[in-house]
């Protein structure tokens, strides 16, 4: 089975448009998403809709869709990022709001052999920066592998009697060959908003029989993601960030 692992689209529908004009020519079985659809960028509507024609297999609830469906307060934001949520809940139709608002918590199992969570498996808005916070996840879930989002870094740790290894993804393309005895904590980087310094959307693809994931990285129209973002006068540090990559 191959599946694609993506997440923290925040309303970046040219960053989503690239990643799946990528894979269309691979074959991708199911979809898995790990929340943070909207928040942020301008089209918030555009992504919602999209995911829906994918059917994912599962897909997650992040903080920024708990916020503009009012499942949690804006103040746990930064102003910059809850004036992009206010303005969200002020665009999101009813029938995307009720979608988000529907969202499941995570983690979820799927296919026995997968968790999704979109912070940690322990609590879903919990940030997993490092070997210490990975060390705790791992007690919290039995399959072999966890994808997870949230940070926006593409990140690997990896679990073997009891040491915990974690490894940046850097670059545009990698693959991880995932070894018997061994666990593993995967976050793909995120399609909408990459923080590591590098601008291109972020995402993974799971092959369970070929026992890898591999990261992608790929380029997409920024400048009309920052046209629409200004357009809308959203915070103009919600643009700049997107050629920065921060
Ligand atoms: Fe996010």
């Amino acid at each position: 089975m191959r599946y694609l692992v993506f997440t923290d689209i925040h309303g970046n529908m040219e960053a989503f448009h690239a990643v799946l004009k990528f894979i269309q020519k691979k074959r991708i079985d199911h979809y898995l998403c790990l929340g943070d659809l909207v928040g942020y960028g301008a089209s918030p509507n555009e992504v919602v809709q999209k995911v829906l024609t994918l059917r994912p297999l599962s897909i997650v609830r992040g903080n920024h869709d708990k916020a503009v469906s009012g499942l949690d307060s804006v103040q746990t934001f930064n102003p910059i990022a809850a004036s992009a949520i206010y303005w969200t809940k002020g665009h999101i139709t009813k029938k995307n709001f009720d979608f988000l608002y529907r969202l499941q918590k995570s983690p979820e199992i799927v296919h026995e052999t997968i968790t999704i969570c979109h912070g940690a498996p322990f609590d879903e808005d919990y940030y997993i920066f490092g070997e210490f916070d990975a060390a705790e996840a791992f007690g919290y879930f039995q399959t072999p592998i966890c994808f997870f989002g949230h940070t926006h870094f593409p990140f690997v740790y990896s679990e073997k009697d009891q040491a915990v290894e974690g490894t940046f993804l850097e670059g545009n393309s990698n693959e991880v060959k995932l070894e018997k005895g061994v666990r593993y904590l995967i976050n793909p980087g995120s399609v909408g908003q990459p923080r590591d310094r590098n601008a291109r959307a972020a995402f993974a693809v799971y092959d369970s029989d070929a026992r890898t994931v591999k990261f992608f990285r790929v380029e997409y129209d920024v400048a009309e993601a920052k046209k629409k973002i200004l357009d809308e006068k959203l915070p103009s540090a919600l643009a700049e960030r997107l050629s920065l990559g921060i």
